[in-house]
């Protein structure tokens, strides 16, 4: 009868657990229920924990300094391991050698592919192709998942206005929508598309990070504090991690920096109450690594307390601190954490191994035979280079300098144009770097024998050691050469002098953008600088090839060089890419998703911002009294959404269907878009929508829908949006989701500055 009564007891407990976490899943909570039954505290805790990987070696797991813990039931997953025989070794020792056999989670950051090297996020992103980021996510889940990685630490939506955030390199860019949009993409790219099941074994976890706010940092610091409305969280900056709870993201990242004075990590209004009360979430959500000591460095206390608050707020998984292993326990014992509360977290980490299938085959991640034959396969590197081409971006082409023939003498100049390593880009953690292709070697193989391919380094990356040391990091030197700027400058001008046409190869290399690599300068540096000067002064014709992992202040190249093509970082099969664009093969189609501003002084500058009360008018640069500098005018050089082609498009007026529309209703929004130049090419037609006079103020414009179509020369084509109320919603004074009637400017383009516009009202 007792024990009776406490299985009841028992079930009335697991009831409101299961309730909390949301789970409809009768058949994985009986499974969960019955396992937690046998699990004492200290090992719901050890699920809890994701420690650093150590350095494991194939056949050695069992004697790896981690071995011991996960023996005794002290570890929930790894990550950051590489190579499929390795992860099925340390599996090995989870599922025989500890006293459940609890299977481990294993992650990566496999942010833009795995060994197929896929361009940075930055640049994906300015493909504005959904399908081909999609795919880019899939392909990167197929390869992980056969080297025994069933978890990502991506997609990374932070929202960037700050170009001097190195890690902006890593997003999506300024604007939420499309931010959303991309974050949606990406997680079916990785779950894949049934129903969240991870029916096979090539569908991965997201994980969506960082949760929140994490490129909002002051003045571009990385980790820096974030102070912000909540207004504008929830209008400009929330929707793309809400978007990827919407796909049904696996798990969640906290962010490193606070939001409202409190970590993010340890914040519960945005751990519970934002994320599973109003989006909800239902997955688990992990710290970022260290995330929880650093809450200490943060002022808000000792390792225990910090703890303890983390695991309150609702977060599941303690990256790396070990916070959660060393002092829940005693917060527990000092009856300052509930057992429910740990349950809780223990449960969600249950659950995502559930569903990930390990409890039914531990080695689902682990077919050695995959490793052998997906990874890297030539499907996924023609899809690689084909998404390369399209996420570079045409700044500039003077004269159409560019396309290129294939013919003649071409100099490749610069410190980027011969190195391998440099191509992956930032956060490729699993490339290996010797199976990408040098600048040099892609335009040898897009031009065959048709034309002579020569090279000079030109200049050093940067004219300080050691600030190329810094930018270089992680085994991607540039290889520093010992001659003197001029001697190198020198040796250029002579192989260019002789060529009939000069690729610039310069720019950042791929460690000068990403984690803790912000710059107070963001122009092409020094040396390089004074290299492309020079070349210019040859008075052949000059094309930059620029790399970059952020908008660089390019207010003299724009002005000075002919042609420049961005070409961020392609990844491993950027290079031929770059052939396949700079000789017209492909027609470049990209579109910057972030704002190139002139100056350091005008950050933060992106095209969705507000009014003012003393706006500048159209067509000035200054004005007395109105809001703008003495010394630089408001605009970019680049807007967002800019980009040339090859040939060129035309755009219609814009027409509406009606010139009013009910709350229940909707219209249409139409332009024509011609193809009047000589090439097929693609072209992204971007609309925008002005909301006139609301409760509060609203910005000059936001991007509201996007298509890309693809047009034949001379061909025309009618895009078509759909406007409803919904579209016209935004987050008020007190926070409700609302629309609110009145007019509506409807503006569509090929990019943000340049659009035609049509008035509506709603009614
Ligand atoms: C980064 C995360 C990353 C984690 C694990 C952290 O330093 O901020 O983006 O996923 O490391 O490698």
């Amino acid at each position: 009868m007792k024990k009776l009564l406490l299985s009841f007891l028992l079930g009335c407990s697991v009831f409101v657990i299961n309730a909390q976490s949301q789970s409809k899943n009768v058949k994985m909570d009986r499974f969960i229920d019955d396992l937690m039954g046998k699990m004492t505290i200290e090992e719901k805790i050890g699920q809890l924990n994701l420690p650093g990987s150590g350095d494991i070696v194939t056949g050695q797991a069992k004697s790896s300094d981690i071995a011991g813990k996960i023996k005794r039931g002290q570890v929930g997953g790894l990550f950051n391991i590489k190579g499929v025989e390795k992860i099925k070794d340390v599996q090995r020792v989870a599922v025989e050698e500890s006293r459940l056999g609890i299977p481990l989670i294993f992650g990566m950051d496999v942010i833009h592919g795995y060994e197929t090297v896929f361009p940075i996020p930055l640049g994906l992103s300015c493909t504005w192709n959904m399908a081909a980021i999609e795919q880019s996510a899939r392909i990167a889940a197929i390869e992980a998942s056969a080297d025994g990685i069933c978890w990502t630490f991506s997609p990374m939506v932070d929202i960037a206005r700050d170009p001097r955030w190195g890690r902006i390199s890593e997003g999506n860019g300024e604007d939420p929508y499309l931010g959303g949009q991309i974050a949606k993409a990406m997680v079916r790219g990785y779950q894949g598309t049934n129903d969240k099941t991870f029916t096979a074994n090539d569908q991965i976890m997201a994980c969506v990070k960082h949760y929140a706010l994490y490129g909002a940092g002051e003045a571009g610091r990385d980790y820096n504090t974030v102070d912000m409305s909540r207004q504008r969280m929830y209008n400009e900056y929330f929707y793309p991690y809400q978007a990827a709870v919407e796909a049904g993201v696996g798990s969640v990242m906290a962010s490193f920096n606070e939001v409202d004075g409190v970590p993010a990590t340890g914040n519960r209004w945005l751990m519970t109450e934002v994320l599973r009360n109003q989006w909800g979430f239902n997955g688990f959500v992990v710290t970022d690594f260290t995330g929880i000591a650093e809450m200490t460095d943060h002022g808000i206390g000792d390792l225990q307390t910090v703890s303890a608050r983390a695991l309150n707020a609702g977060i599941d998984m303690d990256m790396v601190a070990e916070g959660f292993l060393n002092t829940i326990k005693k917060s527990y014992d000092e009856g300052k954490i509930t057992k429910a509360e740990i349950d809780l977290a223990c449960r969600r980490i249950l659950e995502a191994k559930y569903k990930l299938g390990l409890f039914s085959d531990p080695y689902k991640y682990c077919d050695i035979e995959r490793a052998k034959t997906d990874i890297y396969k030539p499907e996924h590197r023609e899809i690689a280079r084909k998404t390369a081409g399209e996420s570079f971006v045409l700044l500039k082409n003077q004269n159409n300098l560019l396309p290129l023939d294939k013919k003649g003498t071409i100099a490749v100049v610069g410190p980027l144009g011969n190195t391998k390593e440099n191509m992956p880009g930032t956060w490729s953690v699993a490339a290996d770097f010797n199976k990408a292709t040098t600048v040099v070697d892609g335009l040898k193989a897009v031009a065959g024998n048709r034309a002579d391919i020569v090279y000079a380094k030109g200049s050093n990356l940067t004219a300080d050691p050691v600030l190329e040391d810094r930018a270089t990091m992680f085994d991607r030197s540039l290889k520093r050469d010992g001659r003197t700027e001029e001697e190198l400058r020198n040796e250029a001008l002579r192989i260019a002098g002789n060529a009939d046409v000069i690729v610039a190869t310069l720019g950042e290399s791929s460690e000068y953008s990403g984690e803790s690599s912000s710059r107070s300068e963001i122009g092409i540096p020094d040396v390089q600088q004074r290299l492309l000067q020079e070349l210019l002064k040859t008075g052949k014709p000059v094309v930059l090839v620029l790399f970059t992992g952020r908008p660089l202040t390019l207010t003299w190249e724009s002005e000075n060089v002919p042609a420049i093509l961005n070409v961020w970082f392609g990844g491993t099969e950027g290079a031929y890419a770059i052939g396949d664009v700079l000789f017209g093969d492909v027609n470049p189609s990209g579109k910057l998703t972030t704002t190139f501003p002139q100056n350091v002084g005008q950050i933060p500058l992106y095209y969705n911002h507000k009014n003012t009360g003393r706006p500048l008018a159209e067509g000035k640069w200054f004005e007395k009294f109105r809001s703008n500098y003495l010394d630089v005018s408001n605009d970019p050089v680049y807007p967002f959404g800019y980009g040339l082609s090859y040939t060129q498009f035309d755009y219609s007026d814009v027409k509406l269907s009606a010139a009013t529309m009910d709350t229940a209703g909707k219209l249409t929004a139409s332009v024509t878009v011609t193809n009047n130049g000589k090439m097929d090419g693609k072209e992204v037609v971007q609309l925008y929508i002005r909301d006139v006079a609301g409760s509060v103020t609203r910005p000059v414009k936001e991007l509201k829908g996007f298509e890309k179509i693809f047009l034949k020369a001379g061909e025309s084509r009618t895009v078509t949006f759909t406007i409803t109320p919904e579209l016209l919603k935004f987050y008020n004074y007190d926070l409700k989701y609302v629309f609110e009637p009145g007019d509506f400017d409807i503006m569509i383009g090929g990019n943000s500055h340049d659009v035609k516009s049509a008035r509506f009202m709603l009614k």
